[in-house]
């Protein structure tokens, strides 16, 4: 049975998450210039929030009736596509659903020999670009530098902080609870972790960070980016790469309050999405898996089973309750 979740209305903060249907509609035949395509894993992602909601963004939000903007890796089962053939190993916005038919050329054909398929969803796709170019080319760390990570145990901050790391720069971690700070110092081997829902954020930055912060890696916004702002050092960089903290109500987001320190300290903040780097995906890649196979960084998954979690998944962003990339087996 084919299975698909369709948006019902836009998310607004009356609505909160309670905008998905499950549906089974049959896929329609495949036309020219169309594939379609079985998909085994699809990413769930905070970005979802914002496709979800009628507002100006990087892209123009799914509409209500439509199949929930996902991506997602499958195999090509039937192709009327000149690039792509039965067989093939396709990534790119699939949908939130277990298989479709969509345009061959809005895909990227990648070889499943090199790594497994669920990889091309985290630490080898679009995950690990956010974090590698964010932190590479925006925040740019070097030894003697501090360097901080907010999510460090997600999905993108995992990856930062370990490129991070892997440049020789210090790196302190801030994540919720006891397990995921473990994680932060035990396995990723970060030089600090911060836990922000047991103890004070002042108090951790001030313990962890005694000389300042060099480079910010801003996934939360809210309280945390104001709190390091304080300690942003001279010339120092804020990479804003999300504010996952402000996502819930648009009407009451909280912007920076200590933004003045960016004047005092020369200091800079600087956003970005993965559509500034698509020319240069190549690159992020063969970093990325060069530095996995030496040894040199984790790609960490949460894995939910069946299409039928993706609503209870999308929540888990928003509590914590992911450990790494959050990711949906769909068969
Ligand atoms: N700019 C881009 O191109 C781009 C691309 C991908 C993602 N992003 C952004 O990057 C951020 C991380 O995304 P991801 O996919 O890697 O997700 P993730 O980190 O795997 O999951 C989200 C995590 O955010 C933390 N969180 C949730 N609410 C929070 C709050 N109120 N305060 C502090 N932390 C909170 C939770 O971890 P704890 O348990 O530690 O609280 C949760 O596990 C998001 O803001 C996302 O929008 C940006």
């Amino acid at each position: 049975m084919t299975s698909q979740y369709r948006m019902t209305r836009f998310r607004t903060a009356e609505t909160g998450n309670d905008i998905f249907e499950l549906t089974h509609d049959d896929p329609p035949p495949v036309q020219d210039g169309e594939v379609l395509v079985r998909f085994d894993w699809i990413s769930v992602d905070p970005a979802m929030s914002g496709w979800t909601t009628n507002k100006r963004s990087y892209m123009p939000p799914v509409k209500p009736g439509q199949i929930m903007r996902a991506f997602g890796i499958g195999e090509v089962t039937e192709s009327k596509f000149d690039g792509l053939q039965v067989g093939d190993w396709v990534t790119g916005f699939t949908g939130m659903q277990t298989e479709g038919v969509l345009r061959g050329k809005h895909f990227r054909k990648v070889d499943v020999s090199l790594a497994p398929p669920n990889h091309f969803l985290s630490g080898l796709g679009m995950t690990g670009y956010t974090g590698y170019f964010g932190m590479m080319d925006i925040g740019q760390p070097k030894p003697g530098k501090t360097v901080v990570v907010s999510a460090a145990a997600g999905a993108v901050g995992t990856i930062a902080s370990q490129m991070a790391r892997n440049s020789g720069a210090r790196v302190i971690g801030i994540a919720g609870g006891p397990t995921k700070c473990a994680f932060l110092t035990d396995e990723l081997k970060l030089d600090g972790a911060i836990d922000y829902k047991n103890e004070s954020i002042k108090d951790g930055l001030d313990r962890e960070c005694p000389d300042g912060i060099d480079v910010y890696f801003d996934n939360v916004g809210g309280e945390i980016l104001d709190a390091v702002l304080a300690r942003i050092n001279y010339k120092g960089t804020i990479v804003v790469c999300g504010a996952i903290s402000q996502y819930a109500d648009w009407h009451t987001q909280q912007g920076p309050k200590n933004y003045m320190q960016l004047i005092a300290q020369s200091a800079k903040m600087q956003g970005f999405t993965m559509k500034d780097y698509m020319h240069r995906i190549p690159e992020a890649f063969t970093a990325l898996l060069t530095a996995q196979k030496r040894g040199d960084l984790i790609f960490r998954e949460h894995i939910v089973e069946g299409i039928e979690s993706f609503p209870e998944a999308f929540e888990m962003l928003f509590s914590g309750g992911n450990h790494g990339k959050l990711l949906i087996k769909v068969r």
